[in-house]
This record gives C-alpha cells, sequence and structure tokens, in this order.
C-alpha cells in the first residue's frame, strides 16, 4: 500500500469543508495532534472517569488557532486578498503572521499592550507580523480590526471571519474519529467563544453525516474575573492571569449559550487561583505542559468533580488548546526557583541528597 502524506486539514477534512482549490491552499500541516490518554492525574480525581487531553499545543504555532487560522488564509488567498488582520490576546495573531507568511501576504496584528505571553509576541514579531500594541484590551482591539476590515481591503481573521469555525471543527472529527464515538463530555475553555461553537458543529455535523451515533455535552470555563457569559453582562476590565481568556465581550457569545443549551452543557466560572493549581498538576502528574487558559479545563473538571457531577465509567476530553512553552514566565512564577549550587561533586551530591 502507498503510504498517505499527512498535509492538514483541509486536504484530510475536505468533504466537511468549504470547497477551496489546491492552488490556493495555504498550511502547514496543522491538526493530527495527539489525543492523550489520562495515565495518572484521573486515578487523583476520580478513577471511575476516563479523562483524554486533546493536546492542540503540538500544532504548528503551538496553539488550535491553526485549524482555524489555514482555513481563513487559504480563503483570502483565493479570493485574492493581500493583507489580513486580527486582534488577538496572542495565538491568533501567533498563527496569523505565520500563515500570512506562508501565503506571501501582510499580515496586521493589535494586541492588548503588556498582556500578552512572551512566546506569542515573539511569534508574530518573527513572522515578520506588523504588531501594535493598542492602550486598551483585546475587545477594544476587535473593535477597530473590525472596523478596519470593512473599510479597506484587509481580511478579517478573527473568529468572526465564519472560516475560522469551519477549520476549528475539524478537531472534533479527529476525536470522533479515535475513539469511534463523541465522548460523554468535552470541556474547552471560553474567551472569544468561537473554538467551543466550532466544536459543538463539528459533532453535530459528524453525527449528521452518520460517522457517530451520540453527541457530547459541551462544558465551557471561563476565568472568574473574565466571565461576561457565566454572569450574563458585558464585564468591561477583564482580568486573569490567563491571559488568553482575558475578554469581557466574546463576539460568538450567542453561539457558545446556544452550543452549551443544545447539548446539555453548562458554562462556569473558576478562580485564578484554581486555574493555575491544574496548570502545575497536569504538568506535574501527566508530563503534559500547556498554558494557563488551557489549564482551566482540568481546573473545570474538578470543580465539577467535587460536586459528583461525573458517574462511573464517563469520558471527558479536554482540549488543551496551547502548548506551555508560549508563557514561560506563568510557568517560572508556580515553580520552585531553579537551586544555586557550587560547582562541585560534593555540593551537587549534597543537594541531591545522596550524601
Ligand atoms: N485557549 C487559548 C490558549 C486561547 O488562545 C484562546 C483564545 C482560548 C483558549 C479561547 O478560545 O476565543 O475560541 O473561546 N485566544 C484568542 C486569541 C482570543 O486572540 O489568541 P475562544
Amino acid at each position: 500500500m502507498q503510504p498517505r502524506k499527512y498535509e492538514g486539514i483541509i486536504k484530510k477534512y475536505r468533504e466537511f469543508l468549504p470547497e477551496i482549490d489546491d492552488e490556493f491552499i495555504i498550511s502547514i500541516n496543522e491538526g493530527n495532534t495527539p489525543l492523550i490518554k489520562s495515565r495518572n492525574v484521573y486515578k487523583i480525581i476520580n478513577p471511575d472517569i476516563e479523562i483524554y487531553f486533546k493536546y492542540e499545543g503540538l500544532n504548528p504555532t503551538g496553539s488550535f488557532k491553526d485549524r482555524g487560522m489555514t482555513m481563513a488564509v487559504s480563503k483570502a488567498v483565493a479570493d485574492g486578498s493581500k493583507a489580513i488582520i486580527c486582534a488577538s490576546t496572542g495565538n491568533t495573531s501567533a498563527a496569523a503572521a505565520a500563515y500570512a507568511a506562508r501565503a506571501g501576504i501582510k499580515s496586521f496584528v493589535l494586541i492588548p499592550e503588556g498582556k500578552i505571553a512572551m512566546g506569542k509576541l515573539s511569534q508574530a514579531l518573527m513572522h515578520g507580523s506588523v504588531v501594535m500594541q493598542i492602550q486598551g484590551n483585546f475587545d477594544d482591539a476587535l473593535i477597530i480590526a473590525k472596523e478596519i476590515s470593512e473599510e479597506f481591503e484587509v481580511t478579517l481573521v478573527n473568529s468572526v471571519n465564519p472560516y475560522r469555525i469551519e477549520g476549528q471543527k475539524t478537531a472534533s472529527f479527529e476525536i470522533a474519529d479515535e475513539l469511534g464515538k463523541a465522548p460523554d463530555y468535552h470541556i474547552l475553555p471560553v474567551g472569544n467563544a468561537g473554538n467551543i461553537t466550532a466544536y459543538w458543529n463539528g459533532y453535530k455535523e459528524y453525527k449528521q453525516a452518520g460517522k457517530i451515533q451520540n453527541l457530547p455535552k459541551m462544558l465551557g470555563f471561563q476565568a472568574a474575573g473574565a466571565a461576561p457569559i457565566v454572569l450574563n453582562h458585558i464585564v468591561k476590565e477583564p482580568h486573569t492571569i490567563a491571559t488568553a481568556i482575558r475578554i469581557g465581550n466574546p463576539a460568538s457569545w450567542q453561539k457558545a449559550v446556544k452550543a452549551k443549551e443544545e447539548s446539555g452543557g453548562l458554562i462556569e466560572a473558576v478562580t485564578d487561583e484554581d486555574l493555575l493549581s491544574a496548570y502545575a498538576l497536569l504538568a506535574r502528574t501527566e508530563g503534559i505542559f500547556c498554558e494557563p487558559a488551557s489549564a482551566i479545563t482540568l481546573a473545570g473538571l474538578i470543580q465539577l468533580n467535587k460536586r459528583g457531577f461525573f458517574k462511573k465509567g464517563d469520558v471527558c476530553v479536554l482540549t488543551l488548546t496551547g502548548h506551555g512553552l508560549k508563557d514561560p514566565q506563568n510557568a517560572i512564577k508556580v515553580s520552585s526557583e531553579p537551586i544555586v549550587v557550587p560547582c562541585d561533586k560534593k555540593s551537587v551530591l549534597k543537594t541531591m541528597e545522596l550524601i
């Protein structure tokens, strides 16, 4: 048999995606990320449930945004666009910058000043984007990006661009392909609310196509200081250590509520303290390093489990949206300091408590 090359989500899931000619596809082989079964942490939380991590940090730019960006940028190129723009808390800008570089078009990104993880900032700069730090938050930046895209020939690649959502839904397909069904629960962080919308669409479309018989309940989590959907009102000055989801007026707000309601799921808030402890717990028990916003999924699961939410045999999939290396500063903050040791074997052995 001829080995089949993997060439990204558009070629893999073409029948479920908007049509696009091969010549316009801009892909960095995104997708095909691992679904990792918990080996340890489930035993600490609840040995009667199964936990899987969809590790989206292993996409080419280190987050799930690549799935949506391959679709949005390919479509922009097919339509003759020469430039893209986005507002971002960091990951969208990293993906936009990378895919624009590959397409040979310009990218403009608006990020909230001082509230973006270093790794993400370095990516946008490195790929040659015009990076503008706005003296405001993500919600303010999105308004400006939207207006510019309406007035000038610059394509908006935030998730209000429907092609972004189309690409992102392919993560549901991969999970269903691997499990042979949908999980009982799918747990996601909620920021601008595009991803929970995309996953829910993906599961519904797969069921309609007869690929799966069941649908999951969608469980979304927002940071307590940036939880507009939970509070049911706009948060003017959102705050959380998880800068990726520091959003007070999500663009896909109503669609996220719909995903929650149609699936019989929920959207709840988690404190920064709980998300940081889940962030460290995951790294220390499973060997999986994700960014703080991604760890809200595990914190959310723990929160629900304490209330006796899950029953024996439940299968839970948690999307770990971004790689931990995006945000080394927070990782160092929740860890112990490196130990300074004199340069001799005896001192090292002493520190190791071997002598
Ligand atoms: N996790 C990470 C790591 C993210 O970067 C984001 C969103 C989310 C979760 C939330 O996903 O917005 O679809 O609900 N980041 C956007 C950005 C806002 O600009 O990178 P969502």
